[in-house]
């Protein structure tokens, strides 16, 4: 069941891979519930199935079984065109390796999101805008590609993208993976900033320090969620 509290419900959600002759329980039969507003961390061993459960939640992949709800729709059931429309409006994703197109500017990838979603051109360059300068890229860097961007500048604009559709939800697969521990830690800082405008952050992740930041952890093992927690009090400043 779902409230307004709760913007993702998870129920007996299975991804199982068939690879030769055996059978993968990526995910197995889990069930959770994430509050709106919160950044969580899904933390784990290698091979554990975090990446698959963000696929899953993102719909960029179907589940075997189970289902989905993200902000009343249910993801494990759309189809034609509604994963599109689902991905489009309602998630953000950022990667580990950033996935920004090469010969677009920073402000033309920040835009594209828009364009996909129909949105006029001069609301879309003034929203682009306004999400670099919310991410801290400034002008000069706006008119750059990425190549000319350092990676903690390049996974910026990757967040001001994910954010560009106005999203209930960020997902991140390991988004300081690539990036000294300096620059992750501020890069957590500014997805930790979007629970303040409602997002609900959710973090695929080896990092202890995203993890010490997060309101909640869910840890893998094995395709199952072996521990899920609320942060201690005082994990939040
Ligand atoms: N497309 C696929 N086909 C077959 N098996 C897959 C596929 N994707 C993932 N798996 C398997 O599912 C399991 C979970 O993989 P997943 O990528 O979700 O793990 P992870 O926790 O994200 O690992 P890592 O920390 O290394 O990123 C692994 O055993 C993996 O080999
Ligand atoms: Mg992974």
């Amino acid at each position: 069941m779902s409230n307004n509290g709760t913007v993702v419900s998870v129920q007996k959600l299975s991804k199982h891979f068939k690879s030769g002759g055996t059978t993968v329980p990526a995910v197995d039969d889990i069930s959770f519930e994430l509050p709106r507003g919160k950044m969580i961390a899904i933390k784990g061993s290698s091979g554990s199935g975090k990446s698959t459960l963000l696929n899953l939640i993102g719909a960029l992949d179907r589940p075997t079984s189970g289902t989905i709800i993200v902000d009343g729709v249910d993801v494990s059931r759309v189809h034609g065109g509604g994963e599109v429309r689902y991905r489009l409006s309602k998630v953000g994703f950022v990667f580990q390796s950033y996935y920004l197109i090469p010969n677009l500017t920073a402000l033309e990838n920040v835009m594209l999101p828009m364009e996909l979603n129909g949105t006029k051109r001069k609301q879309r360059e003034a929203k682009a805008r306004e999400l670099l300068e919310r991410v801290g890229i400034d002008e000069p860097r706006q008119a750059r590609r990425p190549t000319r961007l350092s990676g903690g500048e390049q996974q910026r604009v990757a967040i001001a993208r994910a954010l560009a559709n106005g999203p209930s939800l960020i997902l991140g697969d390991e988004p300081t993976g690539n990036l000294d521990s300096r620059t992750g830690k501020r890069i957590v800082e500014l997805l930790y900033s979007l629970t303040k405008d409602g997002k609900t952050v959710i973090l695929a992740t080896h990092a202890p320090e995203i993890a010490t930041r997060a309101d909640m952890v869910l840890e893998m093992e094995d395709g199952k969620v072996t521990i899920s927690s609320a942060p201690a009090s005082g994990a939040r400043r």
